[in-house]
């Protein structure tokens, strides 16, 4: 077991009360395991995500990575092994506008200590893996939807984190670009053993992955 999610519940406040959008959810995922979540449109997937990914705290329930509690971790030490282990495809890609597709995809790298000619050199490579090259120089406004979608791909793997979580990586992009992305993905998650979340409404997507859970009104069906 890498991740395990033990009875997680969600609740927001709302005016008429306190609002479930997690309902005692658990499942764990193996190391090198690739698992795929689909579900309707606010049926909790990528409140999930983000419990999962220490982004956000359960209202119950917890998140174990190995033997440690995430869901207890304090701040810093739930940013440090963010950094290390883990890497994620938001759903609205979350790029850092001030910077290039090479510098946002380098970012991870960088941040752990890396110099700034290796991380630019390896965050070159993936964005020409995945058909980038040519696009490397421009700032997230000028990028096509798909273009900001590998982008915010390659920063998820530069470095080679243990698990990664991707929130639609594939909503923007034309097949083709679609099966390269997703291609990528699987293939890091084979390479190097890194176990791969992914939430898709794509069920041929779906199909390549090793497991499929189905998430209904925030449980798991
Ligand atoms: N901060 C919040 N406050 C209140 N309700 C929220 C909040 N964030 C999410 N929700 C609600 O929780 C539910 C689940 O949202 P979530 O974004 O996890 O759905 P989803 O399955 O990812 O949907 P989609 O497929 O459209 O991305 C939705 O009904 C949403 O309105
Ligand atoms: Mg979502």
């Amino acid at each position: 077991m890498i991740l395990k999610a033990e009875a997680l519940t969600k609740d927001f406040p709302t005016p008429s009360g306190p609002l479930r959008i997690l309902d005692g959810v658990s499942f764990s995922i193996d190391p090198g395991e690739s698992v795929s979540i689909t579900g309707p449109s606010g049926s909790g997937k990528s409140s999930l995500l983000g419990l999962l990914a220490g982004l956000d705290r359960p209202t119950s329930g917890r998140v174990l990575f190995k033997e440690t509690s995430v869901s207890e971790m304090e701040e810093t030490e739930l940013c440090a092994w963010r950094r290390t282990s883990v890497g994620f495809v938001f759903q609205n890609f979350e790029l850092v506008s001030s910077l290039t597709a090479l510098e946002n995809a380098a970012l991870p790298l960088e941040i752990l200590g890396r110099s700034a000619k290796e991380a630019a050199a390896r965050a070159g490579e993936i964005l020409a893996a995945l058909g980038m090259g040519a696009r490397s120089g421009h700032f997230p406004h000028e990028l096509s939807g798909g273009e900001q979608q590998r982008t915010a791909i390659a920063r998820a793997y530069i470095h080679e984190p243990e698990i990664i979580f991707a929130d639609e990586p594939t909503g923007s992009l034309d097949e083709e670009t679609a099966r390269s992305v997703v291609d990528s993905l699987l293939g890091i998650n084979r390479r190097i053993k890194t176990a791969l979340v992914l939430v898709t409404h794509n069920p041929e997507l779906a199909r390549q992955l090793d497991r499929s859970l189905t998430i209904h009104g925030g449980k798991l069906a």
